[in-house]
């Protein structure tokens, strides 16, 4: 999976620079510069230290964010097929194809279930504790900025239900009941 860290880094640099040079002005402005200035250095030194996406709106940025983060590869049937042309209202509907490895097999969440029982802050909670099974890419998440965390989870929600849950993963000694993708090396045959 490549990175999802989507930048708006012009805008955030930006905007570092403006409070900056707004601070500076106070500084010259007003008496008691000192105090001013350390205010000043504090507000810069909050400016969010990862980037983000900025969207019209949190679900203008989840969209952005969950195109671009892969997500319908594995949690939307038919993406792959449909050549990324299904309608918004049909991403995220989960899958009961498998994914089996080490691991035992797993099923890509119906996330569309998920975001409604979930509230923002368990959302959040689960991909900076990646303690999923894989082949979520966990690991590439976890960095992610709580605003672009949210802004996916609104956007789902804002989607609404729909469809049904994927089954249960099932355990590594255990043979699944449905379809799965094997996903571990596989030796070629020799050459005669
Ligand atoms: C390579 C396939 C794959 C990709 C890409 C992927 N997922 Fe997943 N996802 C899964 C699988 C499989 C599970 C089930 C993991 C488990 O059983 O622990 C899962 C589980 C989840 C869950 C847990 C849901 C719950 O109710 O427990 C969330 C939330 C989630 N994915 C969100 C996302 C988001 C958001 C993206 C894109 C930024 C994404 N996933 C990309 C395969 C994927």
């Amino acid at each position: 999976m490549v990175g999802m860290q989507s930048e708006t880094r012009a805008g955030s640099r930006s905007s570092a620079a403006d409070r900056a040079r707004a601070a500076r002005r106070t500084v010259q402005w007003l008496p008691g510069a000192a105090l001013l200035a350390s205010i000043g250095c504090a507000a810069v030194a909050r400016a969010p230290a990862s980037p983000h996406v900025a969207g019209g709106s949190p679900e203008e940025a989840g969209r952005y964010l969950i195109l671009v983060g892969g997500c319908n590869d594995c949690h939307t049937p038919g993406w792959d097929r449909s050549g990324g042309k299904l309608p918004t209202s049909e991403w995220l509907t989960g899958s009961d194809v498998g994914y089996r490895g080490p691991w035992g097999t797993s099923y890509a969440a119906n996330l569309r279930i998920s975001a409604q029982n979930l509230g923002e802050e368990a959302w959040v909670r689960m991909f900076r504790e990646a303690a999923g099974r894989p082949p979520m890419p966990w690991l590439n998440y976890v960095t992610l900025h709580e605003r672009d965390l949210v802004a996916m989870y609104r956007f789902i929600r804002s989607l609404g239900e729909k469809g049904v849950p994927a089954p249960r993963a099932v355990p590594p000694e255990e043979e699944p009941a449905t379809p799965y993708i094997l996903m571990v090396p596989q030796q070629p045959k020799s050459r005669p």
